[in-house]
């Protein structure tokens, strides 16, 4: 088998593979997304279809991405346009690359912002007035903090500055060692959360509410936001995982290592919902309220319990280091781009990419207070990219991805890169690229474009 070799460094083992990758797959698209997601799209059925999502799409498909990163070893742009001419298809395929890039991008520059309240919190949670339990309290004190434009400007600042550094210290260097640590405490600290608000708040109504029947009408753009949640903390779709793929060692197979990656990150999601619900319940905090609801509920929690104060402050802390783990493979792509097709230095592509994340970064932290009345379509300039970018840009990409490995890749090459012969887990797999993944995807795709643009949805 010929084997090409990364520019940009191998990752030491299987295991640090996994830890990158689960690093990169856990973060703020669990612990805050899964939670204010299932809140907005009322509860069970919600959850339901994203298991459903994660097991017979994202899990294939992030197979998929794995297995082409691996194959073309460089950033995603050059992978796809050198895998699509050994495949003898068509040159556009490159665009792919493009699409994932540019993405993972616009994902990043409100992903820093809201990784920017994580870090005001952990700070909050330290020094922060008293809320006296009540859940008005919270979200007075929430949005005064999000009327503060110079505040969310400062730490999406700051964040991205922590970004920027880790990135410039390359795959061995920074990478590597950023991850390896942060996400065995963090597990620990959500069990305790877990096991203090399941048995201080609402549990049973919170488990009927995650698992039960829900009221909600399933519909397609049910389905397409549960796909949504599934790509994005699966981190599908953005050329994060081509990328990681690029540097993984030949001997390691690439299903079994991503399936580590699929089981955490569902375990985190729903211990995440088993963390907040409770608590919304008791305190009466509306499921539905949006993406501030993890930060409205936990420091009624962490104000409540004994230490709390200490616990809150780490928690938020790490909740910023495991955002750091997917933030770094955001930006990867397109710094690994930049290195080996505009032949920049590393440290000159992390600021040119970081600095352009920077600027939209802005008028997103802007649109929660100087721009809040700028609003159309979804509602302001966040709720607009967050739509744009996780159900329709995340979409598009992982519809790209199953087709280009199911029809333009032959059968020789994804089963020789994928390793696992042409037995019947392959035949799944392949079957998954070709048929039904590209035809779940565009059903929903169409029926979801169809309501929207007759405004039911
Ligand atoms: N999966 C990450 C999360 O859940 C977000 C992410 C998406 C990271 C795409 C990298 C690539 O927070």
């Amino acid at each position: 088998m010929r084997q090409r070799r990364s520019n940009q460094g191998q990752w030491s083992s299987r295991l640090a593979f996994v830890l990158a990758a689960t690093g990169s797959a856990i973060g703020l698209g669990s612990i805050w997304r899964f939670p204010f997601a299932v809140g907005e799209h009322g509860g069970g059925a919600f959850v339901a279809l994203y298991l459903v999502a994660v097991l017979l799409v994202g899990f294939p498909l992030m197979i998929a991405e794995v297995m082409l990163g691996r194959r073309g070893r460089r950033n995603p742009i050059t992978t796809m346009t050198l895998l699509s001419e050994e495949e003898a298809g068509h040159p556009g395929w490159g665009a792919l690359g493009v699409l994932g890039i540019a993405t993972g991008l616009l994902i990043l520059s409100y992903y820093s912002v809201i990784s920017g309240w994580t870090l005001a919190h952990a700070v909050q949670a330290a020094s922060a007035p008293e809320l006296g339990g009540s859940a008005a309290a919270a979200r007075a004190a929430f949005a005064a903090f999000q009327g503060d434009a110079l505040q969310l400007v400062f730490w999406h600042t700051a964040f991205l500055g922590a970004v920027a550094f880790v990135v410039a210290r390359g795959v061995e260097g920074g990478l590597e060692r950023a991850v390896t640590f942060t996400m065995p405490v963090l597990l620990l600290l959500l069990l305790v959360l877990v096991g203090w608000s399941v048995t201080h708040g609402d549990a049973g109504r919170a488990l009927g509410y995650l698992f039960g029947a829900s009221a909600t009408q399933v519909d397609a753009s049910l389905v397409m936001a549960a796909f949504a949640q599934a790509f994005f903390t699966l981190s599908i779709g953005v050329g994060a995982l081509m990328a990681y793929g690029a540097y993984l060692p030949a001997d390691t197979r690439v299903p079994s290592a991503t399936l580590t990656v699929v089981v955490t990150n569902v375990l985190v999601s729903l211990l995440a919902g088993l963390t907040i619900f409770p608590l919304a319940f008791r305190h009466g905090i509306d499921p539905g309220e949006g993406p501030g609801l993890v930060f409205n509920a936990l420091p009624l929690a962490f104000e409540a319990m004994p230490g709390g104060r200490v616990f809150g402050t780490l928690f938020f802390l790490l909740l910023a280091l495991a955002a750091l783990g997917s933030a770094i493979a955001l930006v990867e792509p397109a710094v690994a781009w930049a290195i080996e097709r505009r032949g920049l230095t590393r440290q000159r592509a992390v600021l040119a990419v970081v600095g352009t994340v920077w600027v939209i970064g802005i008028s997103i932290a802007l649109s929660f207070n100087a721009l809040a009345e700028v609003r159309f379509w979804r509602g302001n300039l966040f709720d607009n990219l967050e739509f744009l970018t996780s159900e329709v840009l995340l979409p598009l990409s992982a519809l790209g991805i199953a087709l280009f490995s199911g029809w333009v890749m032959c059968r020789s090459s994804s089963s020789e890169e994928l390793e696992i012969g042409v037995g019947s887990r392959y035949a799944l797999w392949r079957a998954a690229m070709r048929w039904w993944v590209p035809l779940v995807l565009l059903a929903t795709g169409i029926a979801a474009t169809i309501a929207w643009g007759t405004g039911q949805a």
